[in-house]
């Protein structure tokens, strides 16, 4: 752990290389919760071997104050605060604020923060120009992920990391400029006009407005859809390190602009093991097509040589529930029963799928219960929002996640480039030969 960090040593792990006389003592680090952390900096240096954890899950990867999970008990905390407390009673924006400064805000807090965030909600007039350049078919992560790197290309008053008002600066343009983008992405896509951004509206209605609303006919919010929508941007904000947060702390690492970082973080959430699990979700309840099919479907996801996964089940660090999970399904609900959908057939087979997978073994000793995603895409497809912008959504609410984390990053005296080692399992040294003397 740096000096300057909060964890404290505890005390020490000894290791002992069998075999040989050579053993290091390391010290254990303690959090403020959560299982202590060996420190193993000096490892190499005493022992010469390395430590080896293909896919992280064993590896803190660094010290952070902004998110913690408890995958046994399935707890969600945003700087402390519950993330069920923060779904029932708070709103995006306030959970930016929380998530970015450390603690909520107080009321003249607030009312700065927002105004900072709505005064950058427009993008460059020449980023129009961009969009015309894709394909009308492109997918909108591929629009995203392009406009949200050359944003380094306009914004060049905002790009040196070093400087702290160019941190702020940079960090209320990404939070307001991605709902815009993104939901250009979509009008694209449809061949509808680009609805400028409406800073009376609130953060989530207003994205609702760019997605929905047509310049020729006024546009009604529904508070019950802006308010689940709210809660769909809150519940995804941020997660520790996850996939698309870590890419996003690597980039930064070198020192590479916010705008840069962002997109690559926004390209490794498209994956659908991540963020793109949520269309997969769908895509999938079709495929399924009925009730009647779901026990055959079941099967062919126990059958390992299928390579088929249940899409909204499991979860890298929650092994007993996702808190998001439960909330987003009570949210479902809601927004079913205010649009007077009583007959929601994907909703009826998710619900089906749930039961059948939580009652057989090959779910339950894995651990593997429905995550975030398994609910949400039902809901925003209610919503009348398209498959393709799921992921598109879950990035609009990560944003904020990956720029705080971002930003703890550069802010952290003790910060350097990340640079993995490995277990070389490749040639050894050999002589090249010409050409002439192979085969
Ligand atoms: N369907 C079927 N089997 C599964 C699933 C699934 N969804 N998830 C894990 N398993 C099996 C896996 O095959 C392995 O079996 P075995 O021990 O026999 O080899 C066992 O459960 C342990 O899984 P794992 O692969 O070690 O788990 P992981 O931590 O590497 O992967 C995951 C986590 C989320 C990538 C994976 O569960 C998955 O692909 N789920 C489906 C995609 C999904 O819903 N992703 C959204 C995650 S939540 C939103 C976000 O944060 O991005």
């Amino acid at each position: 752990m740096s000096s300057t960090a909060k964890g404290s040593a505890k005390a020490t792990v000894t290791v002992t290389l069998d075999g040989s006389n050579r053993s290091t003592t390391l010290p254990l680090v303690s959090g403020t919760i959560g299982p202590d952390v060996v420190d193993i900096r000096k490892l190499y240096g005493d022992l010469g071997v390395f430590t080896f954890d293909p896919g992280y899950g064993a590896t803190a990867s660094c010290e952070s104050r902004i998110t913690y999970i408890d995958g046994d008990a399935g707890v969600l905390l945003y700087r402390g605060y519950p993330i069920e407390q923060l779904a029932e009673q708070s709103d995006f924006l306030e959970v930016a604020y929380l998530l970015l400064e450390g603690d909520l805000p107080t009321p003249a807090q607030f009312d700065t923060f927002s105004r900072g965030v709505t005064r950058h909600t427009m993008v460059h007039e020449q980023i129009r120009r961009f969009y015309d350049g894709f394909r009308r078919d492109a997918h909108p992560m591929a629009i995203l992920c392009g406009v949200v790197g050359a944003l380094s290309a306009f914004y060049h008053d905002s790009i040196d990391i070093n400087d702290p008002k160019q941190r702020e600066i940079a960090a209320f343009r990404l939070i307001a400029k991605v709902p815009t983008i993104a939901a250009w992405a979509y009008k694209y896509s449809i061949g509808q006009p680009f609805m400028y951004p409406r800073n009376d509206l609130g953060f989530a209605e207003n994205f609702l407005y760019m997605l929905n609303a047509v310049p020729a006919e006024p546009w009604q919010n529904n508070p019950i859809l802006s308010r689940a929508m709210d809660r769909i941007l809150v519940l995804h904000a941020d997660h520790e390190q996850n996939a698309s947060t870590s890419t996003v702390r690597l980039a930064g690492s070198t020192g590479a602009n916010p705008f840069a970082c962002i997109a690559a973080g926004i390209a490794a959430l498209w994956g659908p093991a991540h963020g793109g699990a949520n269309e997969a979700v769908l895509k999938m309840l079709a495929e399924i097509g009925k009730p009647e099919n779901i026990p055959a479907f079941i099967r062919e996801v126990k059958d390992k040589q299928s390579h088929t996964k249940l899409m909204g089940f499991g979860h890298r660090v929650y092994k007993n529930f996702d808190p998001r999970a439960k909330i987003m399904k009570e949210t479902c609900h809601e927004v079913l029963a205010e649009l007077g959908i009583k007959d929601e057939p994907l909703l009826d087979m998710a619900m089906e799928m749930e039961r059948i997978a939580l009652e057989d073994d090959y779910f339950v000793s894995r651990k593997l219960y429905p995550n975030v995603d398994f609910y949400s895409g039902i809901i925003l497809k209610a919503m009348g929002i398209p498959t393709s912008m799921f992921t598109v959504l879950f990035a609009v609410a990560r944003t904020v996640g990956w720029v705080s984390q971002w930003k703890e990053m550069v802010e952290d005296p003790s910060q350097r480039i990340g640079r993995p080692r490995q277990l070389y399992t490749g040639a050894t040294e050999r002589d090249y030969r010409p050409i002439s003397d192979r085969g």
